[in-house]
Order: C-alpha cells, then structure tokens, then sequence
C-alpha cells in the first residue's frame, strides 16, 4: 500500500513534529528520571489541540479519521511513546462508549474528555490479564443502581482519568457473557487510586491500581446491555490495539532515525561506521522492519476508516510492530554500543519503552491467538 500523505496530513504532521522538538524532547530525561507524569506538557499540548481528537463531529470533535491518527501518534511516538499511550487510553476509553451506541452516553463522556480530561480502561486486574473474561470485580443490581466491587491494576491514565471505563461481573459463573461495561465518573463515592507502578519503560505515563469500593452508579452509566461488556472490551481494544502499532512504528522510526545519524558521524577502522557492512546490513534490516510495521498500521487503520471489522489485522499489527520496535531498538543500541547503552542518547530509553508493546492491550501471544480464532471462522 502506497503511504501517501494528504498536504493536511502533512501540516499536522510537522505542527506535532515541532511541538515534540520544542516542548517534550528538553524535559524527556528529567521526568524518566523521575518516573514522574509530565501534567503541564500534556495541558500544553491538549492547548494546541492534541487531544480527543477522534471524537465524532456530531459530538462536537473533530473526528479525525483513524488514518490521520496513524500519523499523529506515530509522530509523537518517535519522541515519547508514553504520551502517545496517554493519548490512546483516553481515546480507548471513548471507543467503548462509540461502541454502546448510546447518544446521550456518548455526549455526557465527550463534554467530560474534550476541555482536557484524560480517560481510563478498567479491565485487567491482579488475577485476571491474559484471560480477561474471569475478572473479579462484581456488579451487583440495587434499585436503579449498580454497585461496584474490585480492584483493577495496571491502568494507564489511573491516577489522573476523569472518566473510567470498567468491566465487572454480574456472575463469575457466566464467564465472558456476564461482563456489565460501565462509566464512572471522578469523584464518585467508593472510587480510589491505589499504588503507581515504577516501571521499566514509559515512564512519563501513569500507570496503576484503581479501587472500586461499593461504587454506586446509574443504570444510565450501563454501556450497552447487560452481559455486553466484554464485546465491548474486545472492539475496543481492536481499534486500541491498531493505535498501539502506531506508536511502535514511531519507536522504530525515532531508534533508525538516531542510529542512522550516529553511523554517519561515528568512524571506526577510518570509516564511517555504516560504510561497515555488518552495520549496513542491520540498519537495512531496521528500515526493513519500520516500513512493514508501518504498512501494518496503515492497512488496520485504512479499513477502520472503512469501517470494517479489523479484529485480525489490528492483532497482526499490534503483534508484529511491537516486535519490530523491540528488534530495531536493540540493534540500535548494539550498532551505537556503549553509547547507545548510556542515557545521553536516545535509544536506550526507547527500547525500554519498546519491551511493553509486546505486553500491554493483549500480550504478542494473546494475538497470535486471536489471530488463528478469525483463522478458524
Ligand atoms: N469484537 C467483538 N466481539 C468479540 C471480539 C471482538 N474483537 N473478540 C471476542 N468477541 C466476542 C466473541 O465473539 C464471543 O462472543 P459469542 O460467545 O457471542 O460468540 C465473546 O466475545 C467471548 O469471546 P472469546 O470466546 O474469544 O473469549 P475468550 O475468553 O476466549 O478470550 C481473548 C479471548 C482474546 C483471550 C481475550 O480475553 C483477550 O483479548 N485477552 C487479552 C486482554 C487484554 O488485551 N487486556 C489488555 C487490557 S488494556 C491494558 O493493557 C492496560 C492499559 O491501560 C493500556
């Protein structure tokens, strides 16, 4: 597939391009230092308009098309994956209430994100990460109410969402077909933020336990029926999934762009060192990797647009960028050696950053089986 560029595309790619150079890269190693959530950079860039920006037109968004969010998070990717995950997770949040089809829902969550709030998706927790289906959280019917039980871990956006996406169970014994979706708001009574992880990677975004204790909300809070949530999850995450390819491109493409530049520069044996044929051959094997990752990203996200399904294509995606990114970003710290290894460069960090791709939103192995399920239809 040819990857061409509208001149639109292109401008918003080099507004994001110019915004990541100026106001995130300076600050990068200072909050990974500290493994601390950069709130002033997100606010600064939620100012310029880089957020909620697949929210329909209709709901007073700007409904960017998911092509064009390739391009955005790829960008951003290349500087600082953990910004672009922020941006997903508020963006997954929102496809789960896109996917319940309900007006009302969808506009009261939209009102909440648009001015700048950041959303959460609430279905991994202690026991239950690969197998989603046997989560614990309980949901219990009370009058016109539902009452919310459990604890959810590895959230990203946790600790700042303003809106949280949760899965729990009407009856464990009803496996995925008794999983409620449901929206619960900030401040409502019984909803805590538990411990913050200190991760490996991607350490400019906020990860951790949320607490769910007698939270009390509205039926009208219900996503879909009851018993849909977990087909709700699933389509989420299929657009989540397609997203989170992107920004892995973006990695690879930030670790080839650095590795490139360095081998111009750095000489050994009185050569350049990408005039060294063993280096040559792995950095036209990174460039190999990119480029596929990258058509993989585009074709998911070309049939979204469609609106076709892309359960399939978004696991290939998610599946084989996160590999590329993992593979590009350690051959870029071999061909850079001891530099690349040392945090005055880049690439270090970005293979950090790179190893929860083949992780988080359905583990490279969790694909693989979703993969072979749309096989055996
Ligand atoms: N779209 C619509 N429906 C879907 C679907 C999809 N993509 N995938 C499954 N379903 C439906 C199935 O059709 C089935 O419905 P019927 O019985 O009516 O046919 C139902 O959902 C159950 O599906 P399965 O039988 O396939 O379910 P399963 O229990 O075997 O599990 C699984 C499937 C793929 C392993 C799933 O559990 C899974 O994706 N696990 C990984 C979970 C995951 O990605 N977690 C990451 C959370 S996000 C995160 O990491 C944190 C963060 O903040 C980023």
């Amino acid at each position: 597939m040819a990857i061409v560029l509208t001149e639109e595309q292109i401008q918003l790619r080099d507004l994001v391009r110019d915004f990541m150079a100026g106001e995130v890269k300076p600050y990068i190693s200072e909050f990974d230092e500290k493994g601390e959530f950069p709130l002033e950079i997100y606010r600064k860039s939620f100012e310029l308009g880089f957020h909620c920006l697949d929210i329909p037109e209709g709901n007073g968004g700007i409904g960017l098309d998911n092509k064009t969010m390739c391009v955005i998070l790829e960008e951003i990717g290349k500087v600082e994956p953990a910004m672009a995950i922020t941006m997903l997770c508020t963006s997954l949040a929102m496809k789960c209430v896109l996917v319940g089809k309900n007006q009302e829902q969808i506009q009261r969550v939209a009102d909440i994100l648009m001015p700048g709030g950041f959303g959460a998706f609430c279905l991994t927790e202690p026991d239950s990460g690969s197998d989603a289906a046997s989560l614990r959280t309980s949901v219990v019917k009370d009058g016109d109410d539902y009452v919310l039980n459990g604890s959810k871990c590895f959230s990203t956006n946790g600790g700042y969402a303003d809106v949280y996406i949760v899965f729990a169970t009407l009856d464990r014994k009803l496996g995925a077909k008794g999983i409620c979706a449901f929206i619960v708001e900030k401040g409502t009574p019984g909803l805590s933020v538990g411990k913050h992880e200190n991760k490996m990677g991607l350490r400019l975004s906020n990860t951790c336990d949320v607490i769910f204790q007698d939270v009390r909300v509205p039926a009208k809070n219900l996503l879909g029926k009851e018993g849909e949530g977990f087909k709700i999850a699933m389509e989420g995450l299929d657009e989540g999934r397609a997203y989170n390819g992107s920004i892995a491109v973006g990695i690879c493409q930030g670790a080839v762009d650095a590795c490139v530049r360095y081998a111009k520069e750095r000489r050994t044996f009185g050569v350049p060192i990408i005039q060294h044929q063993a280096v040559g051959m792995m950095l036209a094997d990174m460039e190999i990797y990119t480029e596929a990752a990258r058509q993989l990203a585009y074709n998911a996200m070309s049939m979204a647009d469609e609106g076709k399904k892309i359960t399939k294509e978004a696991a290939i995606c998610k599946c084989f960028c996160a590999d590329a990114a993992m593979k590009v970003t350690t051959d870029a710290v071999q061909i850079m050696g001891g530099y690349g290894y040392s945090k005055e460069y880049p690439v270090e960090k970005l293979m950090r950053d790179a190893k929860i791709f083949q992780i988080f939103e359905g583990t490279n192995q969790i694909q693989r089986l979703v993969i072979l399920k749309e096989m055996a239809r």
